[in-house]
């Protein structure tokens, strides 16, 4: 689970991050106002989360030539970095030279992107972020036929035998988090159905256990059939 700190109030960044404290990511949306119409975090507020002692970090870059400043992310604390492929021609060049600065990699998809666009760089990085809606908000409805993306791209990952990690991003909550563990994914990014909660803690804990159960909901017919 990696709770996402846009949906927190942003004068209280710290106390959000602290309602987590278990968690196992803390997703960060860094948007420019250009790759997406919103803007958000910076790398100072990457450094002052980490200095409050938040769960590892996991960066989401929606901005346009991420080249340019990733470094300073890496800098800031970043435990893992995010960057689109939709938002630079050198995607396979930039997920190298991250490999290098020793951060953890994900190359991130937008909901109109086919997966062909990440087929040569699934060696060049550790996890691959197919988004759920549309970049850019919290708060939006999952788009059912990402799930569907989900689903090739592991199929496509047991079958060149690679072992990534798949996080999804948006949309998800206490309805469609069982939907989306079916379909494959194994990082479940959650804004709104946290930090929207009256208790974000408890928010996450019942997150957790629907991403659970729907995994021991698999495991079942599995085992039956042995
Ligand atoms: C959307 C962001 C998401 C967002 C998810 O552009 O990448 O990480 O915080 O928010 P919810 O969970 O509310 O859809
Ligand atoms: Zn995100």
């Amino acid at each position: 689970m990696a709770p996402s700190i846009l949906a927190a109030d942003p004068a209280r960044l710290g106390e959000a991050a602290s309602a987590v404290s278990d968690a196992d990511w803390l997703h960060v949306d860094v948007m420019d106002g250009h790759f997406v119409p919103n803007l958000t975090f910076g790398p100072n507020v990457v450094e002052a989360l980490r200095r409050a002692g938040a769960p590892p970090l996991d960066v989401h870059l929606m901005i346009t030539e991420p080249e340019r400043s990733v470094e300073q992310y890496v800098r800031a604390g970043a435990r893992r970095i995010a960057v689109h492929v939709e938002a630079t021609p050198h995607i396979h060049r930039l997920l190298q030279s991250l490999g290098q600065l020793g951060v953890e990699r994900a190359v991130a998809l937008n909901p109109g992107t086919p997966l062909e666009a990440v087929e040569w760089v699934m060696e060049e990085c550790e996890a691959i972020l197919v988004m759920t809606v549309n970049p850019g908000w919290g708060g939006q409805k999952l788009i059912p036929a990402t799930l569907r993306k989900v689903a090739q791209l592991r199929a496509l990952l047991e079958e060149r035998g690679l072992d990534r990690r798949i996080v999804v991003d948006g949309g998800i909550d206490l309805q469609t988090v069982a939907q989306a563990v079916r379909a494959g994914a194994d990082t479940l990014v959650a804004g709104s159905a946290v930090f929207g909660a009256p208790d974000p803690a408890e928010a996450l804990a019942q997150l957790r256990a629907a991403a659970e159960a729907a995994l021991d909901g698999e495991a079942k017919p599995k085992f039956n059939q042995t």
